[in-house]
């Protein structure tokens, strides 16, 4: 993606969204950022246009709100902004049973994450087919890819965004419309600040130390930008998960995912996970900075997650 585009992406206050922009920022593409709040959206402008040439115009705007994709549209078409590549990566998720969850709450978050993306899909992606040119990049999650309980309606969100990104990149193809989707594992941003940190403690595999790095998940979407591809996950113990997940009977991965996700679950899967994380840490402190040791980090991680999820799953078959 040699050439200056346009790019209008969504949740660029922070997180994922926040790291693309500063990629993209470095190509001097143009770049349309959106989030709820001005306050926010401001001083990641103001760093953007400090550090590079790039053009940077910024939107406030809540699509949780039922009108507010016509209004971004709208926006957009009076400043005679030519949308080349749509971001679609403002979400959250509601980490609970799903009964106890706030209607209001969950409502929001099925218009952000579902309903929103498939109005900015439509309406952006007509006139992308109208020039056969452009780019969208949905981004989903690994909790797409199976029943996700206590993360339910989020995980099923997740696989909306997955199979609608999927389908779409079928429908667009024909028109030199390119759609991908980037699944990324636990990384680490703002979005588990809304949940309880007591229910993600104690080898949770949310627990911050099992996070990806937001910096590596940002350079795998604008990697999908350049190099095209329908649907990427992030991650080799996530890739492996996602693979192993299709040999399994559904309601098999289901327990895993509720053996896994459970709040405060100290079983042996989180014990390994944890385990792993001491690793890490312990290798960081013998030497920080080697690309050596960082790949060993790597691997320990990644196998003693792997280790975990094959003996929940080996749990689950066996029924131990
Ligand atoms: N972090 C993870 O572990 C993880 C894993 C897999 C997938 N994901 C997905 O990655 C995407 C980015 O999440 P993140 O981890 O970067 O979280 P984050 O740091 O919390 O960023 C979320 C972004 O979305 C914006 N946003 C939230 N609600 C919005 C609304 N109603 N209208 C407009 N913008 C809104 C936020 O900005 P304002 O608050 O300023 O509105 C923020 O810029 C999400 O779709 C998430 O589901 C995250």
């Amino acid at each position: 993606m040699e050439q200056t585009k346009t790019i209008l992406l969504t949740g660029a206050s922070s997180g994922i969204g926040l790291e693309m922009a500063r990629i993209l920022a470095t190509r001097n593409h143009h770049l349309v950022l959106v989030s709820r709040s001005d306050d926010r959206l401001g001083p990641v402008a103001d760093e953007l246009r400090q550090h590079t040439s790039a053009e940077v115009i910024t939107y406030a705007v809540d699509l949780s709100e039922p009108e507010a994709v016509e209004h971004l549209f709208s926006f957009c078409e009076a400043r005679q902004l030519q949308i080349d590549i749509l971001i679609n990566n403002a979400g959250f998720g509601i980490f609970d049973e799903h009964v106890a969850i706030d209607p209001k709450k969950l409502r929001q978050m099925l218009q952000l994450n579902v309903s929103a993306v498939a109005e900015l899909c439509q309406i952006f992606g007509a006139q992308m087919k109208r020039r056969r040119s452009g780019i969208i990049l949905n981004v989903a999650s690994t909790a797409a890819y199976q029943a996700t309980p206590y993360f339910a309606a989020y995980g099923a969100s997740k696989s909306f965004v997955l199979c609608f990104s999927e389908a779409l990149a079928k429908e667009l193809e024909d028109y030199d419309v390119q759609v991908s989707c980037l699944a990324p594992g636990p990384t680490d941003t703002a979005f588990f600040d809304a949940m309880d940190p007591k229910q993600i403690a104690e080898g949770h595999m949310f627990q911050k130390a099992g996070r990806k790095n937001v910096r590596t998940v940002a350079q795998a979407g604008v990697d999908l930008l350049d190099y095209g591809g329908m649907t990427r996950v992030v991650g080799l113990s996530n890739r492996l998960a996602v693979l192993g997940n299709r040999f399994l009977p559904r309601s098999i991965v289901a327990s895993v995912s509720k053996r896994l996700l459970k709040p405060l679950d100290t079983k042996v899967s989180a014990q390994l996970i944890s385990l792993s994380w001491e690793i890490q840490g312990v290798q960081a402190k013998v030497n920080p900075t080697s690309d050596r040791s960082n790949i060993r980090y790597a691997f320990c991680v990644e196998s003693a997650y792997f280790i975990g999820y094959t003996v929940q799953v080996s749990k689950q078959l066996y029924k131990v």
